[in-house]
């Protein structure tokens, strides 16, 4: 079978690694891939939402199965698209994907369904602002409805700030859309649940916590993720029987009684409180940097895996994973999520002795000359599989001080939660 893969970050080098080590494959091309990819898979450069173009690669390059990595492409509706043109695909249609595409899609499947999350309400003027915050205490959470690549939450600790943040949503700050959702800020600690779904079922895909913070501590703004750990102790057995019954399953009827089905990951960013699960949000897709550490815990081929979701089979599949525990630490340039400069060498990473528990996964890379060079805020994710995380941790920073790479910085302090100083 030959499998295409969209995207170019971290995410995608560790689905074309486990791809790669699929029984049932053939040949792998990434659309567009990064340099780590390069060495699995064939990189064909092509414009991600170009989705006329990308058929036309399909079809020359004779892909089987296409699996699509990240959001913009779903929300757009590529699933709709290529199923339309007769290609086998997985992910959400461009329905289903409004769960991740609009928060006020996502707020009110909530509502409907009595789904625990954050109280809230849906503005388009400033008027409804003003009502809210009669209503709500600060801190309060202002949000872009559509995709805002990481940068449409606001967390405001003034009155002020909410009416300034929303007016340049309302303005147009983001083009997907000009509505603003408002809430009420959540303690607790965030974590995440993912699961892969089909028509009929769905089964559980691994639990993760990331660090969103730039800077140690979790001081800074908001980024992609600075990195990453799997499993999340804080969700017990108690714990996921919650998740399952308050959230998951309600959302995937809801969907069902509109006449759509989900197909895909399905990613569920939780606030934990209390010990109850709160949906902060959905995403369509795995997480970067969650899938970096989810997936190197998987025993079963992930290609079997997802052709059995893409047939509407999972409920034959058995699932196992290794009790290992797993761990990302995300090697950025400086600068990020700020500006940063491209085409920064990385030297001799080759070189760099690892042992078969010891990954780094390219996110941010490209060659260029034949040199290997970064492309992107977020570059290597050096990542290790163990027994404890405090090793795996050491491990880990042992790892990027042998990267001798002076433009990049990287948080020493990922799994400050769970490894005792
Ligand atoms: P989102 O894109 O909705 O996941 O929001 C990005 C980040 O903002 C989350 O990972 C949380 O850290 C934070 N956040 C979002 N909504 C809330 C909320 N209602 N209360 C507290 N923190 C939130
Ligand atoms: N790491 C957060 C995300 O993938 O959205």
């Amino acid at each position: 079978m030959n499998i295409g893969l969209i995207g170019s970050g971290g995410r995608e080098h560790a689905l074309c690694k486990k791809i790669h080590e699929s029984k049932i494959i053939n040949k792998i091309f990434c659309f567009p891939g990064n340099a780590g990819t390069s060495k699995l898979a064939t990189n064909v450069n092509v414009d991600i939402l170009d989705f006329k173009k990308i058929l036309t690669f399909i079809k020359i390059l004779k892909i089987d199965l296409m699996i699509v990595g990240p959001e913009e492409p779903l929300v757009l509706g590529i699933v709709d698209y290529l199923k339309k043109n007769k290609i086998k695909v997985f992910g959400p249609s461009k329905y289903a994907a409004k769960l991740e595409g609009s928060k006020a899609f996502m707020k009110r499947i909530c509502s409907k369904y009595k789904i625990p999350t954050a109280k809230f309400k849906i503005c388009f003027k400033i008027s409804e602002i003003n009502d809210f915050l009669k209503k709500c205490d600060l801190p309060v959470v202002v949000k872009a409805d559509g995709l805002a690549a990481g940068k449409g939450v606001t967390i405001c600790k003034t009155k002020k700030q909410v009416i300034k943040v929303s007016k340049e949503i309302f303005k147009g700050k983001f083009k997907s859309s000009r509505k603003v959702v408002l809430e009420e800020f959540l303690e607790g600690e965030e974590a995440s649940y993912f699961i892969i779904v089909d028509n009929n079922h769905f089964r559980f895909f691994g639990t993760a916590q990331d660090h969103k913070r730039v800077y140690e501590n979790d001081e800074g703004p908001n980024t992609g993720g600075m990195g990453a750990y799997s499993p999340a102790p804080i969700i017990t057995k108690s714990l996921e029987k919650k998740i399952v019954s308050r959230i998951i399953k309600p959302t995937l009827s809801a969907l069902r009684e509109k006449g759509s089905h989900y197909n895909g990951f399905l990613y569920i960013g939780l606030m934990i409180k209390d010990f109850n699960p709160y949906l902060i949000e959905f995403n369509i897709r795995m997480g970067d940097p969650e899938c970096q550490v989810i997936l190197p815990r998987l025993n079963t081929d992930l290609v079997k895996i997802i052709s059995f979701a893409v047939n509407n089979k999972l409920k034959k599949i058995k699932i196992s994973w290794k009790k290992n525990k797993c761990m990302t630490i995300v090697l950025c340039s400086k600068g990020y999520p700020g500006k940063y400069k491209n085409f920064l060498e990385i030297k001799k990473l080759d070189e760099i002795k690892l042992t078969k528990n010891d990954f780094i996964y390219h996110a941010g890379t490209k060659f260029k000359n034949s040199s290997l060079v970064s492309n992107g805020g977020r570059v290597l994710n050096i990542t290790s599989i163990g027994k404890d995380f405090k090793n795996i941790r050491k491990n880990i920073i042992s790892i990027i001080k042998r990267i001798s790479w002076s433009e990049g910085f990287f948080r020493k302090d990922i799994g400050w939660r769970i490894i005792k100083k």
